[in-house]
C-alpha cells in the first residue's frame, strides 16, 4: 500500500506542470492532512515492535517524496526563468531615445554673462518686485507726479481698486527702483546690477510690452564720471568679447541721474554686416545707442535717507534683449517671446555651456 501511495505521488510530482501544480500536490502528500502525514500520525498508536518496522519506512517514504518535491521545484523555476529571458531580450539596434528637449534662451544666457562679467568688478546681483509702488518706480527716482516722464513711460496700471497703502500700483516700467529698493536696504557702499523684467505699452519689431533690462549702480564715496565710463567700457568690451570697441557719451537727460548721458557704441561693417566693434568713423560705421546713464541724482539719494555730501555714484540702465539681439543676430525681437520651438532650438544654448570669463562669457 505505502509502495503504491509513492508511485502515485512520484507520478504527480512527473505530471505537475507549474509551480502552483505542484505545491498542490505538496499540500496533497506533505500538507496537515496529506497522505504522508497521516501515515506519520498512526506510529503513535503502534507498538513499539511496530514501530521499529514501520518507523524507517514511513519517514523514508515521508523524505523520498519531499525531496522528489525540491528537485521538480528546483527544475520549474529553472524552466520558468529560461522562458523569461527568452521573452525579455532587448534589441540594441533598436534606435536611441530622442535627447530629452530644452535649452537656454537666450535672454537667460544673457543674463548669465552680465553676472559673470559684473561679478568679476565686485557687483553683486539684485532683485526687486515686477509690480512696483508709485514711490519706488517714480517719486523717488524724482520723477514727480507732473512730470513729463511718466507720460513717456507708457505705463500699465493696475485699476484705482489695486491701490496699496494709498499708492497707485504697476507693472515696473524699467529696472531702475531696484536702484531704490538696494540703498533703503543697504549700507553703502553698493555695488550691484540688477537684470529683470520690465514693462511698457508698445509693441512693434523692436519694442514688446514685456521686456528686460538690466540696471547698474555704484554708491561710495568720490566716485565721479570716470568710474562710469571705465565700467562701462569693461563691461561691453567683456560682453561683445573684442577689445577695438569705442564708446561715445552723449549728453542727455534722465531725472534720476545729474548728469546724464546715453552711451553709444561704435559699430562698422564686416561681411556686408553690422558688426559691433572696428571704426565708426567710415562711410559704412556707425554709431547705436545701446544704455542710458550718469551720475545719481543727489534727490535720489536724498529719498533713500543717505547722505548727498558722502554718498556718490553712478547709475546705468540697458536693454538686455537688445544686447542678445546685437551679440547674437537676430533682427525681430517679437519673435524672443512667440514660445516657438524652432527658434529657440535655433537660437538657445546649450545648459552645459555656463559662461564664464575664463572659457569666454559667449557661446
Ligand atoms: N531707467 C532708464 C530707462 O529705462 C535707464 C537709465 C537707468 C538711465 C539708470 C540712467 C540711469 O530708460
Amino acid at each position: 500500500m505505502m509502495e503504491q501511495l509513492k508511485q502515485e505521488l512520484s507520478a504527480a510530482i512527473d505530471a505537475a506542470d507549474s509551480l502552483d501544480a505542484l505545491d498542490a500536490v505538496r499540500v496533497q502528500a506533505l500538507g496537515k492532512n496529506g497522505a504522508v502525514t497521516s501515515l506519520l500520525k498512526t506510529l503513535g498508536s503502534m507498538t513499539p515492535e511496530e514501530r521499529k518496522v514501520e518507523g524507517p519506512r514511513i519517514n523514508g517514504l515521508h523524505s523520498d517524496i519531499a525531496d522528489a518535491i525540491e528537485a521538480k521545484r528546483d527544475a520549474l523555476a529553472d524552466a520558468e526563468l529560461t522562458k523569461r529571458l527568452a521573452s525579455e531580450t532587448l534589441d540594441l539596434s533598436l534606435p536611441a531615445k530622442d535627447r530629452p528637449k530644452g535649452s537656454v534662451h537666450p535672454v537667460s544666457q544673457v543674463m548669465d554673462e552680465l553676472a559673470e562679467i559684473f561679478a568679476d568688478l565686485g557687483f553683486a546681483v539684485a532683485t526687486g518686485p515686477e509690480i512696483e509702488d508709485d514711490w519706488h518706480n517714480f517719486t523717488a527716482l524724482n520723477i514727480p507726479e507732473s512730470h513729463p516722464a511718466r507720460a513717456m513711460h507708457d505705463t500699465f496700471y493696475f485699476g484705482e481698486n489695486q491701490m496699496r497703502d494709498g499708492q497707485p500700483m504697476m507693472l515696473r516700467t524699467h529696472t531702475s527702483p531696484v536702484q531704490i529698493r538696494t540703498m533703503t536696504d543697504q549700507e553703502p557702499p553698493i555695488r550691484i546690477i540688477a537684470p529683470g523684467r520690465t514693462y511698457r505699452s508698445d509693441s512693434d519689431a523692436t519694442h514688446t510690452p514685456m521686456f528686460h533690462q538690466v540696471e547698474g549702480l555704484v554708491i561710495d564715496r568720490d566716485i565721479h564720471m570716470g568710474h562710469l565710463k571705465w565700467t562701462l567700457e569693461t563691461f561691453v568690451k567683456a560682453f561683445f568679447e573684442r577689445d577695438d570697441i569705442v564708446l561715445r557719451l552723449r549728453p542727455s537727460y534722465f531725472p534720476f541721474t545729474e548728469p546724464s548721458a546715453e552711451v553709444d557704441v561704435g559699430y562698422s561693417l564686416k561681411d556686408g554686416k553690422r558688426i559691433i566693434g572696428g571704426d565708426p568713423n567710415t562711410e559704412e560705421g556707425g554709431w547705436m545707442e545701446i544704455l542710458g546713464s550718469g551720475m545719481v541724482n543727489r534727490k535720489v539719494i536724498e529719498a533713500c535717507g543717505l547722505d548727498p555730501d558722502i554718498w556718490q555714484g553712478f547709475a546705468f540702465g540697458c536693454g538686455i534683449d537688445r544686447l542678445a539681439m546685437l551679440k547674437y543676430g537676430m533682427d525681430d525681437l517679437r519673435a524672443f517671446f512667440d514660445g516657438d520651438l524652432r527658434w529657440i532650438e535655433h537660437y538657445g544654448f546649450s545648459a552645459l555651456d555656463v559662461p564664464t570669463l575664463s572659457a569666454g562669457v559667449g557661446a
